[in-house]
This record gives structure tokens, sequence and C-alpha cells, in this order.
């Protein structure tokens, strides 16, 4: 049966923290993104590394120019990717998924917001 877990206030958590909590020997890392919470097992879907405790950055992305050659990388300020420390494997935060092959996603774990604070449901 799932039961609560608490993560911490919630307004302890600025954009781009986290914290990664043990349930009973669950590991959920929990975000804050964009003003949103989003939780998600701590186990990469590639070889099940530690994957939330691995570096946000933005996503990177390779504009073309007009004779369709790469000229320079970029930033898509609107994703933030959370990086794989294991092999590099990358995951949109918000969504889980990851870019490259739509099979390969994070599992989300369930996040209350109750008194003005965090629980994850495992
Ligand atoms: S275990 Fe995460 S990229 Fe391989």
């Amino acid at each position: 049966m799932p039961q609560s877990y608490l993560v911490c206030r919630a307004d302890e958590l600025k954009d781009g923290d986290r914290r990664v909590v043990s349930c009973d020997g669950t590991e959920v890392g929990v975000f804050k993104v964009d003003g949103e919470f989003v939780a998600w097992h701590n186990e990469c879907p590639h070889r099940q590394g530690p994957v939330c405790q691995g570096r946000l950055y933005k996503r990177v992305i390779e504009p073309l120019a007009a004779d369709g050659t790469v000229r320079e990388l970029a930033y898509e300020e609107s994703v933030t990717n959370l990086v794989c420390s294991w092999h590099g494997y990358e995951f949109d935060l918000k969504t889980g998924a990851n870019q490259g092959y739509d099979k390969v996603k994070l599992r989300k774990v369930k996040l209350e917001h109750k008194d003005g604070n965090l629980y994850v449901v495992v």
C-alpha cells in the first residue's frame, strides 16, 4: 500500500533546487522547475544510475544555417534537462522524456502539497 513521505516545506525549494530523499529504501528526487514541482524515481531507465543526482542544463540545440550547416550550439531556454551522471542520458525535467528515444522515460512519483509541505507517495 502506498505511503506518504515528507520531503520538506515547499517554500524551501527555489527554481532549480532539488531534494533526493529515501523512502524506506526507495529513492526519489523532487525538483522545482519553472515554478512547478516534479518528482522522479532516482533510477535511470538506462542502467539504473542515480539520475536525480545529475546536473541540470538547458537543452542544447544546433540551429541550422540557411545552407543547412551547423554553425553554433545554443540553449533552448524553455526546456531544462536532467543529465544522468553515469552515461550522460538526458531527460526533460518536466516530462521525464528522453528527447532521443521516446520509449526511455523517467518514472514519475506522485507528489502531494499539503499545509505548505511537500510529500511523495510511493
Ligand atoms: S545509467 Fe543513466 S545514463 Fe546510463
